[in-house]
């Protein structure tokens, strides 16, 4: 799979012919640091890992719980961002994150019905902070995500959105094959609605980054994304060792 091809080709339905910056500095920092999240071992790597029912339920949980914990960190960041228009996008992408915690429990249910009691169920419901429209923007207390956002924040943003994207390309086939006839239809929706989500994350903060490198910070947008690239890429390899595939 071809990373920066993927992405540019997903970001086409958004107008991403516009941000072209955007599209260099990804298409050099891939060649540069090729993404191991691209590569055909770790689909392989993925799709084995999933053939385990329990591991595929588990990680349906580590989503839920990233979702939720991702939800909350774009909130303060938002919370703190003082131009208005950049915070009402942050903000919006929060409560998607938030929501996509939740499609997370309920993805779970659909394709492992009864796997989770009430009980627990209530618990995990509880991974999502739950933001809403009307949710005060305030950020939590002593966060660390409690700034203003950077281009540095965007372009990390933008990276790991590109990953949660791949590995909602990996984990859809795996899923539906779990799932009951009956229940699929449901299913592909919920699936068909994160995907869009992600495009619509990674398309907003592309817009934004291209941006930052029109108003003169060209030479920055090529060398951060190119650097981030490698440090993300070192932490995907982390992951991969631990057989997590993250989402946000
Ligand atoms: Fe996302
Ligand atoms: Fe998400």
């Amino acid at each position: 799979m071809n990373i920066a091809e993927l992405t540019v080709k997903s970001l086409r339905a958004h107008g991403g012919e516009a941000w072209p910056h955007y599209r260099d500095a990804l298409i050099a920092a891939c060649r540069k640091a090729p993404p191991p999240f691209g590569t055909r071992v770790y689909g392989e790597i993925y799709r084995d890992a999933a053939t385990d029912p329990c591991w595929m339920a588990l990680s349906l949980i580590t989503n839920a719980e990233g979702e939720g914990e991702g939800s909350r960190h774009l909130w303060d960041l938002a919370a703190c961002t003082p131009d208005a228009r950049v915070a009402a996008q942050v903000r919006a992408h929060a409560i998607d994150e938030s929501r996509h915690s939740r499609a997370y429990v309920a993805m779970l249910n659909l394709a492992f019905p009864g796997v989770v009691d009430d009980e627990h169920h209530a618990q995990l419901t509880t991974l999502s902070p739950g933001y809403t429209q009307r949710s005060p923007l305030e950020p939590h207390e002593g966060s660390p995500y409690a700034s203003p956002i950077t281009l540095d924040d965007l372009i990390q943003m933008n990276i790991a959105e590109i990953r949660t994207l791949v590995h909602h390309l990996l984990q859809r086939p795996v899923l539906l094959g779990y799932c009951a006839p009956e229940r699929r239809r449901r299913l592909a929706r919920l699936l068909d609605a994160l995907r869009l989500d992600e495009i619509g994350h990674i398309a907003y903060t592309a817009a934004l980054i291209d941006e930052f490198a029109r108003s003169g910070e060209a030479g920055v947008v090529k060398r951060l994304m190119q650097e981030r690239m490698s440090d993300f890429n070192a932490i995907t390899n982390q992951d991969l060792g631990r057989n997590v595939f993250e989402s946000v």
